[in-house]
């Protein structure tokens, strides 16, 4: 079946599928990490993508002899690393949009398809904006609207409903193999964008969004 027929929408992710903000959650964990004693690597942070800034936060922890914190402690240490996080990302521009991004969003357009964010970022305005794609999107669901984080599909279901689309017509591109799982809980569609060995639930896997158009939809 033409997939003009089947799909209505495409969700995407934020870091990682638009821009490349990992490094620099990478950057500013790794340095709280060094500050609290606690052995973190590029390995380790694979773990990260996709979940929220506390369960970040509480994983890192528990990589450490870390043996309790208090709430208002670990809240203290979230803000802090955010505060380095955004300082990091100051110069975000246009240029920082990763290849294909702006294709599939005027193919989206071009066919009639709509457009929402689906990300677990509470600085995902901030970013969108930084990058000057506010206003391409329908919806936009980011951690300041949820309450439950991937793999729970709770993101993309709020995006699906506030674009008025089944799940079952909608697309979710995830560079997260967490954001896959979400997107296969809520009954999703997928595309992973990565390694296709590690993000091997993805129903299309792609290295980057460059490496191909909206008609690879086909293979749905
Ligand atoms: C995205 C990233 C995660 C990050 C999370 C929360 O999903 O992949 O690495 O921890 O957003 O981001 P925030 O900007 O709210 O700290
Ligand atoms: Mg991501």
């Amino acid at each position: 079946m033409d997939w003009k027929n089947k799909i209505k929408a495409v969700i995407f992710d934020l870091d990682g599928v638009i821009v490349d903000t990992a490094k620099y959650h990478y950057l500013a964990w790794k340095s709280l990490a060094d500050q609290l004693g606690i052995p973190f690597s590029e390995r380790e942070n694979e773990n990260l993508k996709g979940i929220s800034r506390m369960d970040s936060l509480n994983f890192i922890l528990s990589l450490g002899d870390v043996q309790y914190m208090s709430q208002d402690d670990k809240m203290k240490l979230a803000i802090s690393k955010n505060l380095h996080y955004l300082e990091l990302i100051t110069d975000l521009n246009r240029e920082d949009i990763l290849p294909g991004t702006l294709e599939w969003i005027q193919e989206c357009k071009d066919n009639n398809i709509k457009i929402a964010l689906g990300s677990a970022s509470k600085n995902a305005r901030r970013i969108l904006e930084s990058l000057d794609l506010i206003d391409q999107f329908d919806v936009i669901i980011d951690g300041t609207n949820t309450t439950k984080t991937k793999p729970d599909p709770q993101v993309f279901e709020l995006a699906a409903k506030g674009l008025g689309v089944k799940a079952s017509e909608s697309v979710v591109i995830e560079d997260a193999y967490k954001g896959l799982e979400a997107a296969k809980n809520g009954g999703f569609y997928s595309i992973g964008i990565g390694d296709p060995e590690i993000l091997n639930i993805a129903d299309i896997n792609l290295r980057s969004l460059s490496d191909a158009d909206m008609n690879i939809l086909e293979k749905l």
